[in-house]
């Protein structure tokens, strides 16, 4: 992408300036994650004239206050490049955000999402019948995409015969900083989720869609706008997250043989295991902009500017994890940000969780010696999640 620059503001300091893109920097070709140990080491926060203008806070500290204080860091249109936005709940502030999330909250507690687990189980087991016991696998076509997707169209409602057709467009929407393409999709998407509703009035369902569909905020149901901005969200959010994190984590026990020893021999470690690689490679990107005039991480950020809070510097951040740089699969505690702070926690964790830790426990019982096959150019992606394009594992016989 060719981005213009935008004029750097006056009181920002010339040594902050780094002409950065979270999108298309070369530096997440080569490595997504990585990539901000070295701009971590060198700027608690730094300010790129690029889409706009952005600042980037690179500290653990600086974030979680950032997260915490929803009065002073806004969620409201708060997009790179800025943009209106009225996603639902995410594109809200207290206390209109709170009323919005309840309508879900039941739906991805802890108790309804233990309640998947044969479900999760038996859609994990089935997919694994179609992976042969030796030889090269394409992991993320093969098991990295179709699984979280059957899963989330089961709960959303969606018909799981077309979840390629959503990943496509939930790529689009959280990869590309082309404007013009994220238009085009979400008008697509729009038209899809509104054909789905009317198909769900004529034909009520046992659903998450349903459930929305009759939720009421203020002893009102939610317009079809409401519906949609909400659907919205939990479409991406429910397709494409589950998916960057089966594949940081398959590529890091495909280079680790001993961490991956260890989980095949107890598998009761999966469940820190996912919390140790949210860790080192939390990757989503969150976006806020101040509402008034502040300091923080030794700049001053004026109100109506934006903030970059990438996720993955914060778990490196060698301030608040001792032995930052040594995975370690049983760690504890783990206070770890991969799913945000404050009140915009991620809604799914225990959804997300639970399919993480279910996949590990799954794929080791029935394929525990597999490397990963080293790619051939760089595969990295930016955007508001992180990701790898490829990931192609051998498997070894039992
Ligand atoms: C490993 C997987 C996941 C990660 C790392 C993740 C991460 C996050 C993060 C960082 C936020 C905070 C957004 C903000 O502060 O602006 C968030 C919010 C959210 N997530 Fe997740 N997420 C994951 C999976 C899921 C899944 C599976 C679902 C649902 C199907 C989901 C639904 C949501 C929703 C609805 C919100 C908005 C909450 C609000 O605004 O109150 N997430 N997620």
């Amino acid at each position: 992408m060719t981005e213009t620059q935008h004029k750097v503001p006056g009181h920002v300091p010339e040594s902050a300036v780094v002409s950065w893109s979270h999108y298309d920097d070369p530096t997440l070709r080569k490595d997504p994650i990585e990539c901000y140990d070295v701009l971590r080491s060198e700027h608690r926060a730094f300010y790129s004239p690029l889409h706009g203008g952005f600042w980037v806070l690179t500290h653990y500290d600086d974030v979680l206050d950032v997260l915490q204080n929803s009065s002073q860091w806004s969620s409201v249109n708060s997009a790179i490049p800025t943009r209106p936005n009225r996603l639902l709940p995410i594109n809200l502030d207290p206390p209109e955000h709170t009323k919005y999330r309840k309508i879900i909250s039941g739906s991805f507690s802890p108790t309804s999402i233990q309640q998947l687990e044969p479900h999760i189980r038996k859609v994990t087991r089935d997919l694994l019948e179609e992976v042969s016991a030796s030889g090269e696998f394409d992991f993320i076509d093969g098991f990295a995409k179709p699984f979280p997707s059957t899963v989330f169209c089961a709960i959303f409602g969606l018909p799981q015969g077309e979840y390629r057709h959503f990943i496509r467009w939930t790529e689009m929407l959280l990869h590309s900083s082309d404007m013009k393409t994220r238009d085009r999709v979400t008008i697509e998407l729009r038209e899809y989720l509104r054909t789905l509703i009317e198909e769900h009035r004529a034909n009520p369902r046992d659903d998450l869609l349903n459930h929305l569909m009759e939720a009421e905020v203020d002893g009102a149901r939610m317009t079809e706008g409401e519906l949609l901005d909400f659907s919205h969200t939990l479409f991406t959010a429910g397709l494409d997250t589950v998916t960057n994190a089966l594949i940081f984590a398959f590529r890091h026990l495909g280079l680790n043989a001993d961490d991956r020893r260890r989980i095949t021999e107890d598998p009761d470690i999966a469940p820190s295991a996912v919390e140790e690689f949210l860790r080192l490679y939390g990757f989503v990107q969150l976006t806020r902009t101040a509402t008034s005039d502040v300091y923080i991480a030794g700049v001053e950020i004026k109100q109506g500017e934006l903030v970059l809070l990438p996720l993955a510097s914060t778990g490196r951040d060698a301030c608040a994890f001792e032995d930052v740089d040594q995975p370690d699969i049983e760690r504890h505690p783990n206070r770890h940000l991969a799913f945000g702070a404050g009140a915009h926690r991620c809604v799914g964790s225990h959804l997300a969780r639970l399919e993480l830790r279910i996949a590990l426990e799954e794929w080791h019982a029935k394929f525990p010696n597999y490397t990963v096959i080293q790619p051939s150019r760089p595969i990295g992606h930016g955007g508001g999640v992180l990701g790898l394009d490829e990931l192609r594992l051998q498997i070894e016989p039992k």
